[in-house]
C-alpha cells in the first residue's frame, strides 16, 4: 500500500517512509552480482520499487565501483517518474581537501547522468579531516545547486552535533543520518546517536536493516549465507538469532500473513527510521514494500524490544 510520504529531515523534501538500497546493484563480492543476479533483475527491482511508491534510492560512489550510479543513471532516463535520490561520497584518507569531494560529487552526477542529485551524504568518519571540513565542502556544494540536501552516514552523536552546526551557519539542515540500526544491531539507541539525531530533526536512514538479509528468516544453522556473509553470520550465531525469528513469524501470521522481513522492517518504522532494504529482484523488493501500510502495536514493539535486547546490544 502506498503511503503518504515524509519529511527528510528539515528540508521541503519529501521522502517515502521506506526506500530502496541498490548497494547490491553491481556489487560482485558481497553480494554476488553476476552470478545470483544479473541487470535484468536490477531493472524489475527499480520498477517493483517506483510500482510500490518507494521513489526514494540510495547508492554510493564504491557501490559495485560505480555500477550502482550507472544503473540508475540508465533506468532514470527511462522513466518520466520522479526519483528521489541519495548518494554518496567516500573520504579515503587521501582525499584531504574539499575539491576532492567536488570531483567525486561531479563523477557521481555523471554517472547518474543528473545536473545534481537531492541528498549527497559523507559516507564513513575517516580520518585525517575533521567532520567541519566535509560540513563546509557539503554547504559549497548546496550553494552551487549541486545538491538539495545535505546528510552524512556513520556519524556518531558528536560529529552530528558538528557538522549540523556548521551547515546551520550556512543556513541549511543536516537532512539524515544513515546509519546500521535493525533488531540485530541496535547500538544507536545505546550511545546517543539516535537520541541527538532526534533532538536535531535529523532524519534517521537504517541501513542493513534486514541484517543482511539474516532478518528475512532464510537462513539457519543449516543453511548460512554463502560468501563473506557465511563467515559474519555462522551457526552459532544464527542459532542464537533463532528465537527472534521465531517471534517475527508469530507477530507476522497475527497481522494477516506479513513475513519475517515485513515485520522487522515495520518495527523501524514504528521507531521514526527510514529503512533503505537492499533488493535483489523484484520479488524482493515486492515483499519488502508489504512493510508500508499498516503498523505494529505497542504490543508488538515491546515484544519485539525484550527478545532482540541482547541481540542488538552490539
Ligand atoms: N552507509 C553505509 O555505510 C551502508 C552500509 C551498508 C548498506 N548501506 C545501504 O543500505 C542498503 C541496505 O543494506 P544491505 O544491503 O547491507 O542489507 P539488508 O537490506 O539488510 O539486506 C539485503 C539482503 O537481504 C536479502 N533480502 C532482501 N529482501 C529480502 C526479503 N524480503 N526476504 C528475505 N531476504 C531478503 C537479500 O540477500 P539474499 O537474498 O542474498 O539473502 C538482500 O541482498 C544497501 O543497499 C545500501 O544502499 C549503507
Amino acid at each position: 500500500m502506498i503511503e503518504a510520504p515524509v519529511q527528510l529531515g528539515k528540508t521541503d523534501i519529501r521522502i517515502p517512509p521506506m526506500g530502496t538500497g541498490t548497494w547490491e546493484w553491481g556489487d560482485r563480492l558481497m553480494w554476488g552480482f553476476g552470478r545470483e543476479y544479473g541487470a535484468h533483475e536490477v531493472d524489475e527491482s527499480f520498477h517493483a520499487s517506483l510500482a510500490a511508491g518507494i521513489n526514494f534510492f540510495d547508492t554510493a560512489e564504491i557501490y559495485g565501483s560505480g555500477r550502482s550510479e550507472k544503473f540508475l543513471g540508465k533506468l532514470m532516463a527511462a522513466t518520466d517518474r520522479k526519483v528521489v535520490l541519495a548518494t554518496k561520497f567516500l573520504p579515503f584518507p587521501w582525499r584531504v581537501t574539499r575539491g576532492a569531494l567536488h570531483a567525486a560529487l561531479r563523477a557521481s552526477l555523471k554517472r547518474l547522468g543528473r545536473e545534481s542529485v537531492e541528498l549527497y551524504q559523507i559516507h564513513q568518519p575517516y580520518p585525517p579531516n575533521a567532520p567541519e571540513v566535509w560540513a563546509e565542502a557539503l554547504a559549497e556544494a548546496a550553494q552551487r545547486g549541486l545538491i538539495r540536501a545535505a546528510g552524512v552516514s556513520n556519524y556518531n552523536a558528536d560529529w552530528t552535533r558538528r557538522t549540523q552546526g556548521v551547515l546551520a551557519r550556512h543556513g541549511l539542515p543536516l537532512a539524515s543520518n544513515q546509519v546500521e540500526y535493525s533488531l540485530l544491531d541496535r547500538h544507536i539507541e545505546h550511545d546517543g546517536t539516535l537520541q541527538a539525531c532526534r533532538d536535531l530533526g535529523v532524519t534517521i536512514i537504517a541501513y542493513s536493516p534486514l541484517r543482511k538479509g539474516i532478518l528475512g528468516g532464510r537462513y539457519s544453522p543449516a543453511h548460512p549465507p554463502a560468501g563473506p556473509r557465511g563467515a559474519m553470520y555462522n551457526a552459532g550465531y544464527l542459532r542464537r538469532v533463532d528465537p527472534l525469528l521465531g517471534l517475527l513469524r508469530e507477530i507476522g501470521t497475527a497481522h494477516g500473513g506479513k513475513t519475517p522481513a515485513q515485520v522487522s522492517l515495520n518495527w523501524l518504522i514504528c521507531k521514526g527510521a527510514v529503512p533503505i532494504p537492499g533488493g535483489k529482484d523484484a520479488r524482493q523488493v515486492e515483499e519488502n514494500a508489504g512493510a508500508l501500510g499498516w503498523r505494529l502495536s505497542p504490543e508488538d514493539m515491546t515484544r519485539l524490544d525484550e527478545v532482540s535486547a541482547p541481540l542488538g546490544a552490539g
